[in-house]
């Protein structure tokens, strides 16, 4: 995998100069979810789909900007599904974003999921990588290259609630168990970009990320190949927890097609604990 690795290197660096340098605004073209594309949105898939093109252990790619899987290497034996640009709703404004890399092995499902890769482009290019077993690592590029930081590890508890989706489609025990860590003092902490918003409690150690399902969505938006299962990993193995709304953990998810989406829950263990108890499961 390590091929793979380096390469996702080298798209992070093209990405990050293309949303310095590109053009914003919208395309003319959806994606299938029904996203209005960026213009960013459908660059940085371009420039993913090239560099994987020239990396023989990769069988296929899924991405979010494409309707089917494309099968590239047929002697490759990963299968690589990714978010090119995550935060589309928030780059024109100049917050940070991320690109998200899920690379499965054998087949399409949480226990098929090998490695898994974020970037965040904010005030700095960083990094997470991890590995199914090992902690994940934290990078940081520093004179045009990746620095390895530190391994990353969660508390028990955190102080940080980053409650996403529409409010007033709330049910009402989700808008209890939201209220509840407010009144027992937890902040406020939502960019509306899962890979910052996620990346903040991963690094201060503690704290939740949910996107429920609602009334209007009652599957939540946050789609399973691309976003809920890479951060899956990512938070268990941290020694954190997350979890869909029956209380089954990410990686156990199946995926009936490439761009179904889940309610999730991703946090510390006290949190975690918070929403078993307010969906009683
Ligand atoms: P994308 O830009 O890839 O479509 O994903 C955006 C996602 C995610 O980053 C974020 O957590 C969520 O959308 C925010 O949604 P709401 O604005 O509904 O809270
Ligand atoms: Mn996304
Ligand atoms: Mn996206």
């Amino acid at each position: 995998m390590e091929n793979i690795f380096n390469k996702i290197e080298e798209i992070a660096f093209k990405i990050d100069n293309l949303i310095k340098t590109g053009e914003s605004g919208y395309s003319k073209s959806s994606n299938s979810t029904g996203d209005t594309q960026l213009k960013l949105d459908i660059q940085s898939d371009e420039i993913i789909e090239e560099i994987f093109r020239g990396v023989p252990e990769i069988s296929a790619i899924i991405s979010e900007e494409k309707e089917d899987k494309l099968e590239l290497n047929s002697s490759g034996e990963y299968i690589v599904c990714y978010d090119p640009l995550d935060g589309s709703s928030i780059v024109d404004y100049n917050l940070s974003v991320g690109s998200i890399f899920g690379i499965y092995k054998g087949g399409l499902t949480g226990n098929d999921l090998v490695a898994s890769i974020y970037i965040v482009y904010g005030p700095r290019v960083e990094m997470i990588k991890t590995l199914k077993g090992s902690k994940p690592k934290h990078y940081r590029v520093v004179d045009n290259k990746f620095q390895f930081i530190s391994e990353v590890t969660m508390e028990q508890k955190g102080k940080i609630n980053a409650p996403g989706s529409t409010q007033k489609n709330w049910y009402p025990h989700h808008k209890e168990l939201i209220e509840s860590l407010f009144a027992n003092g937890y902040r406020l902490r939502y960019s509306g970009g899962m890979v910052p918003d996620l990346h903040q409690i991963l690094l201060k150690g503690g704290g939740l990320f949910s996107y429920p399902g609602t009334t209007d969505k009652p599957k939540g938006k946050l789609r399973d190949l691309f976003e809920v299962i890479p951060f899956a990993l990512t938070f268990i193995e941290a020694g954190g927890e997350a979890i869909d709304d029956k209380g089954v953990s990410l990686l156990e998810l199946k995926p009936e097609h490439l761009h179904d989406t889940t309610p999730c829950f991703f946090g510390s263990k006290d949190e975690i604990e918070k929403v078993k108890k307010a969906y009683s499961v």
